[in-house]
């Protein structure tokens, strides 16, 4: 397949195009928003596509051909990340994602493709990954009301609940550690630059070498840009 250096390749944009716009944005409204989820997704599909695509692009360049990828909490951003990889790359990208309504639209949309999210804790996926996708999971205000503002520097000290903090730090510890466990290294892991400190503690009390990329990718749909680690290569 002939491809660009800037741009993904013309049939993962066609199928890309195609699946944005099968997607039922009315399931998907309340999914992400409280209210105004259709205002939310005219202005953010276009945007999806388009640094989603982006991000797909700058990853084609980081991955191999024919590995196995594992997506934590991947939805509507992360389609030409998913797209790219199984078409371009040929390689096996398994979605994970707890939302049922959310999984439920996309395997709709993705019906043509062979793209499938599951409705289950990726923790409980069995076998070896070369990449690990992990983006706006572990600082996700909704799973981590305690310590996603922590996160975010916009915790409040008369508020804070120490104990209810601790206990979503140990579970969001426990969900690294068990992907974590699943990379093969070298590997690769995609995340957000607030996520980082949570791969880079993993990989400190494992002795794990890693390099975080210097480039920063913006995202559609969470406020954090995207970066990329290299875990597990000494060079
Ligand atoms: C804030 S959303 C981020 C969605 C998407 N990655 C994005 O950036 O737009 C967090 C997602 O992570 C999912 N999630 C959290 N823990 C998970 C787990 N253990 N296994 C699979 N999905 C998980 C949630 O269900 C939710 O869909």
């Amino acid at each position: 397949m002939k491809t660009s250096c800037t741009k993904l390749a013309l049939v993962t944009r066609r199928l890309v195009n195609e699946v944005y716009s099968r997607l039922d944005y009315g399931t998907l409204g309340p999914v992400y928003c409280y209210e105004g989820g259709a205002e939310f997704w005219r202005a953010k599909r276009g945007l999806c596509n388009r640094l989603g695509s982006l991000v797909a692009v700058a990853l084609r360049r980081k991955l191999r051909r024919g590995g196995r990828s594992l997506y934590v909490g991947a939805g509507v951003a992360e389609l030409p990340a998913l797209i790219m990889e199984t078409v371009e790359l040929g390689r096996t990208a398994e979605s994970y994602n707890l939302r049922r309504a959310e999984v439920s639209a996309l395997n709709q949309a993705c019906h043509s493709i062979p793209v499938t999210f599951h409705a289950i804790d990726a923790a409980r996926v069995k076998g070896r990954f070369d990449h690990l996708w992990m983006v706006s999971v572990l600082n996700d205000p909704e799973r981590f009301p305690h310590l996603s503002p922590l996160s975010y520097g916009r915790s409040n000290p008369l508020t804070l609940d120490p104990l209810k903090f601790e206990k979503e730090r140990r579970i969001v510890r426990t969900l690294v550690a068990r992907c974590m466990g699943k990379l093969a290294r070298p590997g690769l892991v995609t995340t957000t630059t607030e996520e980082v400190i949570w791969i880079a503690e993993w990989c400190h009390r494992h002795r794990v070498p890693y390099l975080v990329g210097k480039r920063y990718y913006p995202t559609a749909l969470v406020g954090d840009p995207i970066c990329f680690i290299q875990i597990g290569k000494r060079d």
